[in-house]
Formats: C-alpha cells, sequence, structure tokens
C-alpha cells in the first residue's frame, strides 16, 4: 500500500515537473514576448535554420517578417531561442563570452574527442591556454611557415600533374576528375602536421601514417551521422558508451590510443629537445606551434598560475589539428569550386596571379625569395577580393552556439518585434533568461541582403571594390565577415589559414585550369559546410571537378 502511494507520489511530482516546463514555465520566458516564426509543440525551427540550402531563405523572410531579434524554438517549449541578426546584440554575446559560454553539451563531444583544448575550454582554463598559444600565432612566426606551406603546395601541384600525365597516357585526354576536397585536405593536413609539431604525415604523397589515419578517421567518426540515440547518451550519459561501446565508440578510442601514444611522444621528445639546448645556454629554435607553446609556457613573463600542463599541451594539438585542417582545406576546396563555376573571374585571378611569377617558376626559389614572393602575393588586390569573398559566401563554419549563464539583456539597434508582428517603440533590449541558447548565425549576417546589397547570395568578387556603408555594422574579425567569429573566442588560427589559401591558390591555378563537371554539387551541415554530390549522400563529402594543366598561351606568331 504505502509502495503504491510512493509510486503515485512519484508520478504526481513527474507529471507535474513536466506539465510545468512544457506548459507553464514557458508562458513566463520573456522571449515569448518577441516575434518568431511558428512552431509546433515539439516541433522547433532548427532544420530550416541550420541547413545551408534553406538556411540563407529563412534567415532573410525571417528578418522581413519578424525584425533582428527573433524568437526560435529548439526541441520543445522549454527551449525558446535567441537568434539574433542584429549586430549590436551579436557583439554584445561575443564580446562576453563569460556570459555567454559555449553549451556544455558541445564541449563535451568535443572533450570526448580530442581533450579540453582552447576550442571547448571555458574560464580561466581557456584564458590560460589562449594566452600561452597566442604568440605562436604572431605574424613573425607565421611568416616562418610561409616557405612549408609554399613546399606542400608544390607537392600537392606536382601529385597532380603526374597524375594528369598518366591519365593522358592511358586515355590521351589531358584532364583529370578528381576529388578537389579531399587532395587538398591531404595536404592541409600535412601542412598542419609539420606547423603543428613538426610531424611529417606525408599524407600528400600516401595516406598510411598511422597518426594521420588516427586523426582523420577519429574526425571522420565525430562527423558522420550515427545513431542519435548514441550521441544523445553520449551527451547525458557519457560513462555508458564507455561501458557499452558501440562500433564507433571502439574506433574513437582506438584512434585516441594511438594519438595518446604517438604524439604524446612528440611532445615528450620536443620538450627533452628543449631543456637540452636551453642548459647548453643557447636559445631554441623550434618554430612549429608544439615548440612555441613549450617556450611560452616556459617564459620569465607568465605568472605561475598561467602554466599548462603536458596534457593541456596535447589537447590543444589535437584542437590545431580538429580546428586547422578541415576549415582550410573546405574553404579551398570551395574556392576552386567557385572559380571553376566562374570560368571569367578563375583567368582573371590567374592572370594577377602570372603577373607577378618570377620568370624562373616558383619551384627553385631561395626561402627569402619565396618570402618576398609571398609578400608581392597578399598584395594582389583581386585575388584578396576572391579569398574574401569565397569565405564570405560559403563559410565553413555554418553558426555557432552561445548559452546564456545568467539573465540578461542583449542591447540592440534595430527595432524589436512583438508576438504581434509590431515594433515595440523605445524597446532598446531583449531580455534573455538564464540557459538560453542564443544562435550566432555566421552564414545568415555573410549572406544578409539588407547588408550587403540585393547580389548578397551571389559570387562577385568586385563587391569588396565598393562596400555598401551597412556592412560596418558587423563585428567580424575577418573583413566584416563573421566567417572566422569575432571577440575573445573568435578563430585564433585566421592568418595561418590565409596564408595556406592564398599560396595554395597562386601555386595550383597557375598550373591548372578548373573545370566543373555534371555533377550537381550540394553543401551540407555535418559540423562544417561540407561538399555532398547529389544524389549520392551514401558515399560521403566529395567533390570532383575536372583539372588540366594550364598552357599559357604561346605568343601571337607574326
Ligand atoms: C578557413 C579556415 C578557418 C575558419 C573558417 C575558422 C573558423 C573558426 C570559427 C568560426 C571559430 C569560432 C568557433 C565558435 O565560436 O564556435 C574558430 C575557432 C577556433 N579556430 Fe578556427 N577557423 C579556420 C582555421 C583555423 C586554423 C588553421 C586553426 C589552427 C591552426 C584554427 C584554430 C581555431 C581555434 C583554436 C579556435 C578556438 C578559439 C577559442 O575558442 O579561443 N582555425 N575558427
Ligand atoms: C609549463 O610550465 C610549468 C612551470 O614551469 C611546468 O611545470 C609545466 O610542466 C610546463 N608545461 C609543459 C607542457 O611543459
Ligand atoms: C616582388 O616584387 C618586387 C617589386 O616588384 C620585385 O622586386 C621582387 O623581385 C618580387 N619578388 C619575387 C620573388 O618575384
Amino acid at each position: 500500500m504505502s509502495f503504491l502511494l510512493a509510486v503515485s507520489g512519484v508520478l504526481v511530482a513527474l507529471t507535474a515537473w513536466i506539465i510545468y516546463h512544457v506548459f507553464i514555465e514557458p508562458r513566463f520566458n520573456p522571449l515569448q514576448q518577441i516575434a518568431g516564426p511558428p512552431c509546433g509543440l515539439f516541433k522547433g525551427n532548427l532544420r530550416k535554420l541550420l541547413d545551408p540550402i534553406s538556411s540563407s531563405k529563412a534567415h532573410h523572410i525571417y528578418v522581413r517578417r519578424y525584425g533582428r531579434s527573433i524568437r526560435i524554438r529548439g526541441v520543445g517549449p522549454w527551449d525558446e531561442r535567441l537568434l539574433t541578426l542584429d549586430p549590436l546584440s551579436l557583439q554584445h554575446v561575443l564580446k562576453n563570452p563569460s556570459i555567454y559560454e559555449k553549451p556544455w553539451q558541445s564541449r563535451t563531444l568535443i572533450t570526448g574527442l580530442i581533450g579540453c583544448g582552447m576550442l571547448s575550454a571555458e574560464g580561466q582554463m581557456h584564458k590560460r591556454q589562449r594566452r600561452v598559444a597566442t604568440p605562436a600565432f604572431s605574424i613573425q612566426n607565421l611568416r616562418e611557415m610561409v616557405p612549408m606551406v609554399f613546399k606542400k603546395g608544390t607537392q600537392l601541384k606536382d601529385k597532380w600533374m603526374s597524375m594528369t600525365a598518366e591519365a593522358c597516357q592511358s586515355s590521351k585526354e589531358s584532364s583529370l576528375t578528381l576529388d578537389v576536397c579531399r587532395w587538398v585536405s591531404r595536404a592541409t593536413f600535412d601542412v598542419i602536421g609539420i606547423a603543428g609539431f613538426d610531424y611529417s604525415f606525408n599524407a600528400i604523397h600516401d595516406e598510411s601514417n598511422a597518426l594521420f589515419l588516427a586523426y582523420k578517421e577519429m574526425f571522420e567518426a565525430a562527423v558522420s551521422q550515427g545513431k542519435p540515440w548514441r550521441t544523445m547518451l553520449s551527451i547525458y550519459l557519457p560513462w555508458f558508451n564507455k561501458l557499452f561501446p558501440d562500433e564507433r565508440q571502439r574506433l574513437v578510442e582506438r584512434c585516441q590510443g594511438t594519438i595518446h601514444r604517438v604524439a604524446g611522444q612528440l611532445v615528450k621528445d620536443k620538450k627533452c629537445k628543449m631543456e637540452e639546448v636551453l642548459s647548453e645556454g643557447k636559445s631554441y629554435e623550434g618554430k612549429d606551434l608544439l615548440s612555441l607553446l613549450l617556450k611560452s609556457n616556459a617564459s620569465n613573463e607568465l605568472a605561475p598560475e598561467n602554466r599548462i600542463s603536458d596534457e593541456d599541451i596535447l589537447h590543444n594539438i589535437n584542437t590545431f589539428m580538429f580546428a586547422g585542417s578541415d576549415t582550410s582545406s573546405l574553404s579551398l576546396a570551395w574556392t576552386f569550386y567557385l572559380l571553376a563555376n566562374h570560368p571569367d573571374i578563375q583567368s582573371r585571378l590567374r592572370n594577377e596571379l602570372l603577373s607577378i611569377s618570377p620568370a624562373t617558376g616558383a619551384s627553385d626559389l631561395t626561402e627569402e625569395e619565396i618570402l618576398s614572393l609571398y609578400d608581392n602575393l597578399s598584395n594582389l588586390p583581386y585575388l584578396h577580393n576572391i579569398v574574401r569573398e569565397s569565405l564570405r559566401l560559403i563559410p565553413p563554419v555554418h553558426s555557432s552556439i552561445r548559452v546564456a549563464t545568467k539573465d540578461d539583456e542583449v542591447p540592440t539597434m534595430y527595432p524589436v518585434h512583438g508576438r504581434d508582428g509590431q515594433v515595440i517603440s523605445g524597446k532598446r533590449s531583449v531580455t534573455v533568461p538564464k540557459g538560453s541558447f542564443v544562435h550566432v548565425a555566421v552564414e545568415g549576417f555573410n549572406l544578409d541582403k539588407e547588408m550587403w546589397g540585393e547580389d548578397a547570395w551571389d559570387f562577385n568578387p568586385d563587391r569588396w571594390d565598393t562596400l555598401p556603408d551597412k556592412v560596418q555594422e558587423i563585428p567580424g574579425i575577418f573583413s566584416n565577415t563573421l566567417t572566422f567569429s569575432s571577440g575573445p573566442r573568435s578563430c585564433i588560427g585566421m592568418r595561418f589559414s590565409l596564408i595556406e589559401i592564398k599560396t595554395f591558390l597562386y601555386i595550383l591555378l597557375t598550373s591548372f585550369v578548373f573545370i566543373p563537371t555534371s555533377e550537381k554539387i550540394h553543401r551540407v551541415n555535418v559540423v562544417l559546410t561540407r561538399p555532398f554530390v547529389s544524389k549520392r549522400y551514401k558515399d560521403g563529402s566529395q567533390l570532383p571537378l575536372t583539372i588540366s594543366p594550364f598552357e599559357p598561351p604561346s605568343p601571337p606568331s607574326r
């Protein structure tokens, strides 16, 4: 009897709890006061906003209907969120990472994969890691990496040249169709391996290195569409996954084992070597991020409480691999895709690149000459326009998300609309209750027609010569775009990837012509915006393009 009473007591309490959170509390949620798209009880608005096929249109329509501060629903009525396309609100959110943290759910997923590095740490821990890493990304240190990036670009070019030559022998065709995304990603892995810890994956050559495979398989497992309930479990009951691992969890653990073994040893070796050199009274010359992190950690200027551990170092190297390889290769691959589909723009860019090409070719330049060539390269206006335009139009990070850790007033610059769709006069802020998610619409801002003009969704590099004043409002760290985010949690690798993108564009475009295939390419948001061939999603992310060696037009004969 008392057992039944206890059970029914629990049931009543549970029902009351559910009713309260599903039906009662949401009514008092201040976000309910502002305009937003219709939603069902458990039918939120996320899908349309996160899928690159529909997101630009959805943002556009919402802004026109509901203004720039928009209430959207996540998974249920307890999950009302703020989608802001108001530049002032965005700036407030990104400038105050102590109020607006990354949600613990996504941090758990990332930490479970690569450890708690800069990408997923919060608070003091993040500040400490960022402070130690910042000197490694100084302009001077990045410059040291330029010759290596040139070398890797040249290796990729040579590889493609021999592949087209082979194709030419077997089929008499001088062109070749290849998965540009995959090939470029092999090269960007090589670059980040050397730049990260002075380690050669040699992935352009072949994909057999154990550490390379460990990273690659682990990142692929991370973005593959696994069973949703498994993902939920790994967030809410992480021990369950450890006790009852499925195929994917076992793969991740195997990869982590390899990484811990091989990369952990690299950290140890590097530390020994550095201490050895220092004990001889010399200064240590290593230029890779690992050496620079160790150096920065050992610097006398760093307060003892700001130093980081061996584990932290490994987690941050993992983070650079994770945050720096696919993002760079995707931005390059999408740029080649856009250029292939705009042959006029492609040849105009090629002409600009050829105009600074040394007569002897780029292959046998000294390091100094390569740096001089890179300086010339980074001053090319059309190349800069192309890179900005491509990163604006297809940002690899489609959007991000933050959670309010306390009740907050978010300032607004544009009028706020009420539930009835009418402007609430005099309202200059939006109340965001503790625990609410705020969406950071990277692509949303980048493609905003009211800011960039009617042609905002087109690839038009010339727009950068005469930008509308309005885009100055957008607080991004890169050319008024949000592609690398903004504020204390913005991308630390921005300059690094610009070096990579510009160098690779230079080397590959002066050697090859890029031509689209008949396959239709779609953008799919799986952690990053990736290319898929239409109707062949099962084959995984790929971007087939046809390349053919570029033949400079022979001088007109008389
Ligand atoms: C085109 C290439 C890249 C793009 C578009 C990009 C974009 C971004 C964005 C949008 C964020 C903020 C993420 C968020 O708030 O949710 C971010 C953070 C970060 N990126 Fe990048 N990234 C690129 C390349 C790189 C490279 C090459 C590296 C490293 C070598 C790197 C390292 C990082 C790190 C460590 C963070 C976390 C920073 C922090 O939280 O303090 N990224 N990146
Ligand atoms: C950073 O410096 C502290 C104090 O000198 C040291 O204990 C720690 O091991 C260092 N971290 C790494 C990764 O070398
Ligand atoms: C870069 O441009 C300067 C000035 O035009 C020129 O003197 C130099 O040779 C160029 N560097 C290379 C490597 O082509």
